[in-house]
């Protein structure tokens, strides 16, 4: 089997500004839902990404654990730099 073969087509849907919603909490209920009907494994692990003070990115997963109209709530270890 060639690695270079495996490709799966997403094709299905496309990201248009127009469609999203300005409030980035609705939206994010609306992909979350649909995330949920599609049985996604696990389809509150996301990539919690940030940046030191020299624009160098770090990302982790984590779980999503809450969603409020202020953000976003994950847990994790005091330790972790996260
Ligand atoms: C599906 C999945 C969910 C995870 N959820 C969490 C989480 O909720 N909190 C957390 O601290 N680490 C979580 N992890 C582990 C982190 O991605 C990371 O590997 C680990 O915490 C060590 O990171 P650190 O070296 O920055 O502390 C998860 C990993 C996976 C694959």
């Amino acid at each position: 089997m060639s690695l270079a073969d495996l490709r799966r087509e997403y094709t299905l849907a496309s990201l248009d500004v127009a469609d999203v919603d300005a409030n980035p909490i609705v939206q994010f209920h609306h992909w979350f839902d649909e995330a949920c009907r599609a049985e996604t494994l696990e389809p509150n692990a996301m990539t919690l990404a940030t940046c030191d003070a020299e624009a160098r990115p770090s990302a982790r997963i984590v779980l999503l654990k809450e969603v409020t109209p202020q953000g976003f709530v994950f847990f994790t270890d005091y330790r972790s730099r996260k």
